[in-house]
């Protein structure tokens, strides 16, 4: 029987992070193990898949740029447009995980397996989640219900989609969540899917990859927060102001939010709570402002659909548009 064809992408982050005791979890250094290393770690992954593996990076994902992330979808494309590739495993660090995930759900056109997996311990650590995740994530890019379905996440059992899914907590190994929850879960080597995402994404994005994308930042609302922390943005090109509530944007920053829409920036209003949608008109009168709700894209999500958006309009209404299709 021939086994599906997989390409584990490895960028660093914690799953090949080393430490220099068992017992510590915390104080490691990411992205140390090389790819080889890692596939080395789960025999059983021999049995899944032709595997051949890629050092993209051994990077803290910390230290990623956007610029590295467009280098990085750009080596994905390729490799889902060779037909000896049936699947694509990014390894990846948690920490900024969900961005490349959906900068990768939103740009590439495949409808081939693209998964990423992380972990929370290092590889040398007592239980480290790394081997388990990684197994779990080739077991979801060989499984032929996983084509069609755009970007996927899967850490602890769990397959996301990369529309939804965030790091909701700092330490331990179930740290990712969807509001909507899990698309599916791997159990004893079996992906089970329960649901899909409706929102289009891959080949039925309007973006391409981009050569760049342009400035963006997130402005993190908080009581006191004053219209020189916007004004300190001239020259972004795409302003997320992550608000209270629904959004909310304290009269103090409009006239310095509105001022760059002037200029010409992109000013999407979010929220800082974690969770739910937007309403267009809220408390901060959008229409008017010409700004864009993110409807219910996190901050960090919603900082790169922005971006993308400029790449195809600077029209607000249809950013808005975007915000409403993706
Ligand atoms: C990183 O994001 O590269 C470090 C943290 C992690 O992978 O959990």
């Amino acid at each position: 029987m021939t086994l599906p064809r997989i390409r584990i992408l490895a960028t660093g982050g914690t799953i090949a992070g080393s430490a220099s005791s068992a017992t510590d979890a915390t104080g490691y250094r990411a992205g140390t193990a090389s790819v080889d290393e890692l596939i080395a770690s789960v025999p059983a992954l021999r049995e899944l898949a032709d595997l051949s593996g890629e050092q993209f990076g051994q990077l803290d994902s910390s230290d990623l740029t956007d610029a590295l992330l467009l280098d990085l979808a750009r080596r994905v494309q390729q490799l889902v447009d060779d037909p000896w590739v049936d699947g694509v495993v990014v390894t990846h660090g948690t920490d900024t995980l969900e961005e490349t995930a959906y900068l990768l759900h939103l740009v590439l056109s495949t409808e081939k397996p693209v998964v990423l997996v992380g972990a929370m311990r290092p590889a040398t650590a007592l239980s480290a989640d790394g081997p388990r995740n990684l197994f779990a994530a080739v077991t979801v890019a060989v499984s032929p219900a996983t084509l069609g379905r755009g970007v996927l996440v899967v850490l602890d059992d769990e397959v996301h989609t990369a529309r939804d899914v965030t790091k909701t907590t700092s330490l331990g190994v179930h740290a990712f969540a969807s509001p909507y929850g899990p698309l599916g879960v791997v159990t004893d080597g079996r992906v089970a899917f329960y649901r899909s995402v409706d929102r289009p994404h891959t080949a039925r994005t309007e973006f391409g990859i981009p050569e760049a994308l342009p400035r963006s930042a997130v402005l993190f609302a908080h009581t006191g927060l004053d219209a020189a922390s916007v004004e300190a943005l001239d020259g972004v090109d795409v302003i997320v102001h992550a608000g209270f509530g629904n959004g909310t944007v304290s009269a103090r920053l409009v006239d310095a939010l509105d001022a760059a829409r002037a200029r010409g920036a992109l000013v999407v209003r979010a929220s800082r709570v974690g969770s739910g949608t937007l309403t267009v008109v809220g408390a901060s009168a959008d229409a008017a402002n010409r700004w864009v709700a993110a409807d219910d894209q996190n901050p960090q999500r919603a900082r790169l659909l922005g971006a993308l958006a400029l790449t195809v309009t600077r029209d607000p209404a249809e950013v808005q548009r975007i915000f409403h299709t993706y």
